[in-house]
């Protein structure tokens, strides 16, 4: 993954929450990073690696726990600069043959550290004698004696070496995490260590970035014919515009048109890659087909199945029709295959399977490229940007692979009901969009509920179906709390659907957070 002649810092992994906001933070610093469990940091490895430094992140674990998870005493001896951080601070010392023990006060959550003494890795940020928030999250503390060659530089009243140095080796511990917003100088901190003690240039930016990627995705296809299966959604459309600006005509876009994507939906996707980008797109527009084989599917799950495997049937069918195809992009993540390590330090790990197109690969014999493979969300938005997809297609909110049929719930899939909802969920989205919200929400979506109640409208009395409304804040979609939306704003979406959408006479609005509830309702 890392290209030649980029500066890079090695995070390894001891299975903290915190860990990929290490890398986050490093990144925005124009410096590239990548994050590998600790049991993945062989001898081998790092002979291989060129780190210009490392950082240890924190972890569960207790370096007192037998089998604690320990790091390769060769990173010790590589002569690069090491940041170890609260677990990883720990490991430092041990490793350097300090000692760590159980402490009676210990520190959650903000806490302030006293500076009392300079070193390279607060320079410019901090002075000795200034006090200073920090984030702490310890049980264990370091204990005297430190080893050889470290001074103490922060303190804190449970931790009195909350933060040590060894310039020499530019080697530095902290039992804060730099990495959080609630340490405010945090982030100077990283930058501090890898910008002046490990040397990175900090030029790492997205467009080089472009520029890598589409020399790598050449290099890799050399010649070869690739497909893409696109969806409507950033990761895709990023793929496939990186993939054509690598290859051209050697990419061909496959979109398996399930019918059940939002109002103009699927005509933005067709005019966006063959207007706007030239890419060559077949629009299979098989909702017929998905209609068929829904019917009479009531569960949430055998719904995901019947279109997961009816998406891949109909894909292998058009892809067929084409010239041999040798490989298949994807638009996979970061955070989707940063193997994650589990809470007690053992080497089981798990890696999140991209679920819209799985088993295909496999199926039709194919080789993966998957270029936005080492970018987070967020710089996929970026990369956006830069290849020029449209703002609306760049800040766009999540969407499901099995699309609207999750959001009738309860209900089989009909081209009636679709069109409900549909109806419904632009018009909340419109006023989302005016009410300029959509940023500060991750998803917004109406759910059509599978009971009718009644109503009067005029002097009639209505028997129509209950609508939910969801909106919800978070950032990885993990974890959700529901959007507070003003009543007047409430009640303005509700008035606009029931006299609109002919058929709904309720709207209800969900305030469940995620957990226990999930985003969507199926
Ligand atoms: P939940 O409902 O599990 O959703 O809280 C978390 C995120 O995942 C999306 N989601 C899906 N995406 N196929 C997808 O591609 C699916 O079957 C699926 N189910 C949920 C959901 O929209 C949210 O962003």
């Amino acid at each position: 993954m890392q290209a030649s002649g980029t500066d890079c810092i090695l995070i390894i992994d001891f299975g903290s929450q915190l860990t990929q906001l290490i890398a986050r933070r490093i990144r925005e610093g124009g410096v590239y990073c990548e994050v590998h469990p600790f049991h993945k940091i062989t001898v081998a490895f790092l002979q291989t690696f060129e780190a210009k430094g490392a950082v240890l992140s924190g972890g569960p674990g207790s370096v007192m726990g037998t089998m604690s998870p320990r790091v390769s005493e060769r990173l010790f001896t590589l002569g690069i600069p090491i940041l170890g951080i609260c677990y990883g601070y720990q490991v430092l010392v041990t490793q350097l043959g300090g000692a760590v023990a159980h402490s009676t006060h210990r520190e959650f959550g903000r806490t302030v550290v006293k500076v009392v003494d300079s070193c390279a890795l607060f320079s410019d940020i901090w002075i000795p004698g200034s006090r200073e928030q920090v984030w702490m999250s310890h049980g264990d503390r370091v204990v005297a004696p430190l080893p050889q060659g470290f001074r103490t530089v922060a303190v804190t009243d449970g931790a009195p070496f909350a933060a040590i140095a060894d310039d020499d080796r530019r080697f530095y511990g902290v039992q804060f995490h730099p990495e959080v917003v609630h340490t405010p100088h945090g982030a100077a901190l990283l930058h501090n260590f890898v910008r002046r003690l490990c040397r990175c240039r900090g030029d790492w930016s997205m467009a080089a970035f472009r520029t890598q990627a589409v020399e790598q995705v050449r290099a890799q296809v050399a010649g070869q014919r690739v497909l893409c299966a696109v969806s409507g959604g950033i990761d895709s459309a990023v793929t496939a515009v990186l993939v054509q600006e690598a290859i051209g005509d050697g990419l061909l876009c496959v979109f398996v048109d399930h019918g059940m994507m939002r109002l103009g939906e699927s005509e933005q996707v067709i005019s966006l890659f063959r207007e706007r980008f030239n890419i060559r797109l077949i629009h299979r527009n098989a909702a017929d087909l998905f209609m068929r084989k829904l019917k009479g599917i009531y569960d949430p799950e055998r719904k995901r199945q019947m279109i997961g495997a009816t998406f891949i049937d109909v894909f292998e069918e058009e892809a067929q029709r084409e010239a041999k195809t040798d490989f298949l992009a994807q638009g996979t993540l970061y955070p989707d295959v940063i193997e994650s390590v589990s809470f007690h330090g053992g080497p089981s790990v798990t890696i999140k399977s991209h679920h819209n197109v799985g088993g295909l690969p496999e199926r039709m014999k194919l080789q993966l490229v998957e270029p936005l493979r080492t970018l987070f969300k967020d710089e996929v938005r970026q990369l956006g940007r830069i290849l020029g997809l449209p703002d609306n297609m760049v800040r766009r909110h999540p969407f499901p692979g099995p699309g609207l049929a999750i959001r009738l719930i309860g209900q089989s899939v009909t081209r009636d009901k679709l069109d409900l909802l549909r109806r419904a969920d632009a018009i909340y989205l419109e006023e989302v969009y005016d009410a300029g919200l959509y940023e500060a929400i991750w998803q917004a979506f109406a759910v059509l509920l599978p009971v009718r109640t009644v109503g009067v409208m005029g002097d009639a009395r209505s028997y129509d179906h209950a609508l939910a409304l969801r909106a919800v804040t978070s950032t990885d979609g993990m974890t959700a709390d529901f959007y507070p939306f003003d009543h007047a704003f409430l009640s303005r979406v509700a008035n606009r659907i029931i006299n609109e959408v002919k058929g709904i006479n309720r709207v209800t609005y969900d305030i469940t957070s995620k957990p226990p509830g999930t985003i969507e309702w199926e």
